[in-house]
C-alpha cells in the first residue's frame, strides 16, 4: 500500500514536471497560435506573388497579444515586392519558422531601389528560425552592374531596424542583390547557425552588417560571399562574433569608419575563432582618410586561422575610393587598444601584417600576441605607419612598431 502510494506520487510528480516542461518549451519557442501563411492564401508554386498574404499574416500576428508563430512551410513562395514587417506590435513574442523558400523577383527593378527586401522595423521579441532559404535572386542585378549599365543599387535581403530582442537562427540567405543581413539601430540580437551564400565576385553582397547597435552576438555561421563576411559599422558596441567560417569574401572588417565627420564610434568587439579561407582580408579595421570624430577601441581578434588570405591582418586608415573627397587629408578616427591574439596560417601575399594608421592620429595600444603567419612557407613581412604597441609570445612576421 505504502509502495503504491509512493508510486502514485511519483507518477503525479512526473506528470506535473512534464506539463511544466511542455509549457516552458512552448513559450520558449513561441508556440501559441500558429499562423500558416498558406492558410492566408500564400501559394507555394514559386510563381504566384504572396507578398500581400504574408503581410496579412504579419498584421494578425502583430496584433495578437499572445505569442504567435508564423509558419512558412516547405515550398517556394514568390515575394515579389518589398515587405515591411512593421511594429510596434501588441505582440512581444513572434516566431517566424521558415522551412520553405521565400524568393524575390528575378527582375531586380521590383525592389532594387527599396533598400531592403524583407524589413523588420520597430519590432520586439521577433525570432526567425528554421532551415529555410531567403533567395534574393541577385544574379541579374550583379550582371547589370558588371556590364556597367545604369542599374539600381540593390536591396538587402533581410534587415532589422530599430528593434530589440531579436533571434535569427538556422536560415540561409542566398544571392542577395546587395548586403545579405543588416542589423541597424538594434539592441540584443542573436544570430546563430546561419548560412550566407553568394558568388565570390558578386558586388557589395556583405554577409552580415551591424551598425548603431549594441549587444549583438553572431555565432557558428558560414559566410561565403563577394564582399565583407561581417562588416562592423559606426555605433557598434558590445559585439561578440564566434565560430565563423569566412570565404570567399573580404573578411571581417571594422569599417569603413570616418566617412562622416560626426560619427559614433565602435567599441568592445570580440572576434573569436574564425577560419578565413582564400579571402581578400582576414581581420581588418578601415577608415576613410578624412576628418572625423569617430573611433575604434577595445577590440580583440582572437584564435583566427588564415588559409591563403591576401591580407591577414590590416589596419588601413587611408581609404579613399576613386581618390574623391579625401586626397591630401588624414583620418580623424582614433584607433586604440586593439589585440591580435593567436592568429596563424598562410598569407597569399608577402605582407601579412599591415598597420597603416593616420599620420595625425597614430594608432595606440596595438598588441600582437602569438601571431604566426607565413608566405609560401617562408617568413612573411610586416609594414607599420604611425602604429604603436607591444608584442608578446612568438610573433612572426617580426613586429614593426
Ligand atoms: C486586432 O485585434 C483586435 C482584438 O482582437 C480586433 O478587434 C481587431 O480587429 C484586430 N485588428 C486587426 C488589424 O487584425
Ligand atoms: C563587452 O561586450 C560583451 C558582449 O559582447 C559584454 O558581455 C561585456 O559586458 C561588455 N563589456 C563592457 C565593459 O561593456
Amino acid at each position: 500500500m505504502a509502495l503504491l502510494r509512493q508510486k502514485n506520487i511519483t507518477f503525479i510528480l512526473i506528470y506535473v514536471v512534464a506539463l511544466f516542461m511542455i509549457f516552458t518549451f512552448k513559450s520558449a519557442i513561441g508556440i501559441g497560435e500558429t499562423l500558416n501563411i498558406v492558410d492566408f492564401g500564400a501559394n507555394p508554386n514559386g510563381e504566384t506573388d504572396s507578398t500581400n498574404e504574408i503581410l496579412t499574416t504579419w498584421a494578425r500576428a502583430c496584433n495578437s497579444t499572445t505569442p504567435t508563430t508564423i509558419y512558412v512551410p516547405i515550398g517556394r513562395f514568390l515575394v515579389g515586392g518589398r515587405v515591411v514587417f512593421k511594429g510596434r506590435c501588441n505582440n512581444k513574442g513572434i516566431t517566424v519558422i521558415i522551412d520553405g523558400t521565400l524568393v524575390a523577383n528575378y527582375n531586380y527593378n521590383f525592389i532594387g531601389n527599396e533598400g531592403s527586401w524583407l524589413l523588420f522595423d520597430d519590432v520586439e521579441g521577433v525570432s526567425i528560425i528554421g532551415n529555410g532559404i531567403l533567395d534574393g535572386q541577385g544574379t541579374s542585378l550583379w550582371d547589370c552592374k558588371k556590364y556597367g549599365k545604369s542599374c539600381p543599387i540593390g536591396a538587402t535581403n533581410l534587415r532589422f531596424a530599430n528593434s530589440n530582442n531579436i533571434v535569427i537562427n538556422g536560415i540561409t540567405s542566398l544571392n542577395s542583390q546587395m548586403f545579405h543581413i543588416v542589423i541597424d539601430r538594434c539592441n540584443n540580437v542573436k544570430v546563430q547557425g546561419i548560412k550566407v551564400t553568394a558568388a565570390g565576385n558578386s558586388p557589395n553582397t556583405d554577409g552580415i552588417h551591424v551598425q548603431l547597435s549594441s549587444s549583438v552576438t553572431i555565432l557558428s555561421s558560414n559566410i561565403a560571399t563577394g564582399d565583407d563576411c561581417i562588416s562592423i559599422g559606426p555605433g557598434t558596441t558590445n559585439l561578440w562574433i564566434e565560430n565563423i567560417a569566412c570565404g570567399p569574401g573580404h573578411g571581417i572588417s571594422v569599417g569603413s569608419l570616418g566617412r562622416e565627420f560626426e560619427e559614433f564610434g565602435v567599441q568592445n568587439v570580440t572576434v573569436k575563432t574564425v577560419k578565413f579561407i582564400g579571402t581578400e582580408n582576414g581581420v581588418r579595421i578601415k577608415s576613410w582618410g578624412r576628418p572625423s570624430n569617430g573611433f575604434a577601441r577595445n577590440i580583440i581578434f582572437q584564435h583566427a586561422t588564415m588559409v591563403n588570405v591576401q591580407n591577414p591582418i590590416v589596419i588601413d586608415q587611408n581609404y579613399c575610393p576613386n581618390e574623391k573627397d579625401c586626397p591630401g587629408q588624414a583620418s580623424g578616427v582614433k584607433i586604440s587598444n586593439i589585440i591580435f591574439q593567436d592568429i596563424h596560417g598562410s598569407s597569399a601575399t608577402e605582407v601579412a601584417v599591415k598597420l597603416n594608421c593616420s599620420p595625425i592620429n597614430p594608432c595606440t595600444g596595438i598588441s600582437l600576441e602569438d601571431v604566426m603567419l607565413t608566405y609560401k612557407n617562408q617568413n612573411a613581412e610586416s609594414l607599420c605607419n604611425h602604429a604603436g604597441g607591444i608584442t608578446s609570445g612568438v610573433v612572426q612576421p617580426n613586429n614593426c612598431f
